[in-house]
């Protein structure tokens, strides 16, 4: 099977039957994502097999502000004291029900934090932060390095140069 990761193009895809478990990210990609796309307040990326027009995962992506006390100390001693600073949103990530278990969400995962990467180079972004609906998702993001913030834990965030060195 060859897949491939491209913009969300509402004319080609077929969205109405992405089902991955979660109303809200079934939702979003059915109903939301092509507003939100059109007001570019994010990116929709999404995998599909060549050829083929149906959803099998999909992956959201905008710009951000987190609070420097938000984050642990570690990470936010290194940083300077503006109480603002830029990150990147992955907003959503979800799979197909029936595409879940076989290395999708860490195939999309990794193209995320790869555009990531790469647009930080040209404006700035120190992370990558990603939202969990539920205990599931949030250990999918532990795995890959994610930490937690102090005061959400459901909200976690990956340091730029964590992902350098994943990547490289
Ligand atoms: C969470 C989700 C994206 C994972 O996608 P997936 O395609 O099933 O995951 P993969 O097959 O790529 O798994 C990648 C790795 O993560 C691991 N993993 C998957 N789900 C996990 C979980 N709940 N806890 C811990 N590890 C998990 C897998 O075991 C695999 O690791 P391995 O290679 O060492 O076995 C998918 O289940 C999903 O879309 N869920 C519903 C929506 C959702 O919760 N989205 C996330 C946040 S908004």
């Amino acid at each position: 099977m060859v897949l491939k990761i491209e913009p969300l193009n509402t004319q080609k895809h077929i969205r109405s039957d992405f089902c991955c478990g979660k109303d809200s990210l079934d939702n979003y990609i059915r109903k939301q994502a092509s507003q939100d796309l059109k007001k570019r307040v994010s990116t929709v990326f999404v995998l599909i097999e060549d050829s083929q027009v149906n959803i099998l995962a999909y992956y959201t992506l905008s710009g951000y502000t987190v609070d420097i006390t938000a984050l642990n100390e570690d990470f936010a001693k290194r940083l300077p004291r503006y109480p603002l600073l830029p990150a990147t949103l992955l907003g959503r990530l979800a799979v197909d029900n029936r595409q879940q278990g076989r290395g999708l969400g860490e195939l999309i995962l990794v193209d995320a934090l790869k555009k990531s990467l790469n647009a930080s180079t040209q404006v700035a972004s120190l992370a990558v932060i990603a939202e969990a609906l539920d205990e599931r998702a949030l250990n999918f993001y532990r795995k890959y390095g994610f930490e937690q913030f102090k005061q959400e834990p459901m909200k976690l965030y990956l340091p730029m140069k964590s992902i350098e060195k994943i990547l490289n």
